[in-house]
């Protein structure tokens, strides 16, 4: 019988042809990194919140501060513990010291299972504090970003506390917990949510939160915006896009509200750099205004009627 092997925290470019030999599934947190794994390899993946049952022969885990956060790392390496994998292996990349101090903390107590899950306020001028949930690995955790609160600020005060006598549909990607779309549904009445990620936890976050705060939401796990059957079918879109790849991933966001926004629907983009991605926006729009707030720049573009 082949050994069954479980790969965590690797990504398409940490992978070679060798590791792949046997039974080997890897787990990944983010459905962009199952396609390029899957691409490139054509490997068994698993995407999902949370580690895939067993047993497991063997769990490699790569990790590292340069891989992903220290309380993720803790988090998926109690998992992998709960597993009861026959032997366990860490690919650590980084420095001895950093790899001596992640294995110190859960040494002490190896069997107490501790809940990474944290909770903080948030609200925007007009609506009600909503308490979000968070998880590691999930944007934000224990934190709110000011960027995206800069973005419910904006939007909220656009659309207005006024009743309607429609509701209007907002499209929130990249909605991490969820806190642009909740924060301007919590502040503008008659809201018909949808938010996408690409990333399990965060949608895992989304609909906690979706469920505690009482918002209604349909969310999606995507990276690549919502389905096409949906084009056409949004008034409001919302992004506060990672701003790591050159534009890349904004490009991709942009590209959904374009064929996602109704005609004359509205797109806003938040960002540090309005110079930088004035000209990605105006690829699939043909104006941008700019509003500032809390630093940062809020890039509004309506779609043509
Ligand atoms: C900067 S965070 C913003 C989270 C939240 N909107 C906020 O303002 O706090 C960007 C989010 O985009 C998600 N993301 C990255 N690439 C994506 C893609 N191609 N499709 C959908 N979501 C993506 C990430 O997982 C992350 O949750």
């Amino acid at each position: 019988m082949q050994m069954k092997t479980l790969l965590v925290g690797y990504r398409a470019g940490d992978l070679d042809a060798k590791a792949l030999e046997g039974d080997v599934v890897c787990h990944v947190l983010d459905v962009y990194d199952r396609h390029a794994i899957e691409k490139a390899w054509g490997a068994k993946c698993v995407c999902s919140p949370h580690l895939p049952e067993g047993p497991w022969d063997l769990v490699r885990f790569r990790t590292g501060p340069k891989v992903m956060s220290g309380e993720l790392s803790l988090d998926l390496l109690q998992e992998i513990h709960l597993l009861k994998p026959a032997k366990f292996e860490l690919d650590f990349v980084g420095r001895e010291r950093d790899r001596n101090d992640l294995l110190a903390k859960i040494k002490d107590d190896p069997d107490r299972v501790r809940s990474f899950a944290a909770t903080w306020p948030a609200s925007v001028p007009g609506g009600p504090r909503l308490t979000f949930t968070s998880f590691p690995g999930c944007f934000c955790h224990r934190r709110l970003d000011d960027g995206g609160l800069a973005l419910a600020e904006v939007v909220s005060r656009e659309l207005g506390p006024a009743p309607r006598a429609r509701r209007l549909t907002l499209l929130d990607m990249g909605a991490g917990c969820g806190l642009v779309g909740f924060l301007v549904s919590s502040a503008v009445p008659g809201i018909a949510l949808t938010m996408v990620d690409s990333h399990t936890r965060a949608v895992e976050a989304s609909r906690i939160n979706s469920a505690n705060l009482g918002i209604p939401a349909d969310v999606v796990l995507s990276d690549d915006g919502t389905p096409p059957e949906l084009d056409g079918s949004f008034d409001v879109f919302v992004g506060n896009p990672p701003y790591y790849s050159e534009y890349r991933i904004a490009d991709v966001f942009l590209a959904t509200a374009a064929r996602a926004l109704k005609p004359g629907g509205v797109c806003y983009m938040v960002c540090k750099n309005a110079d930088g991605l004035r000209p990605v926006q105006l690829r699939h729009f043909a104006e941008v205004q700019v509003v500032n707030r809390r630093g940062y720049a809020v890039l509004k573009s309506q779609k043509g009627k």
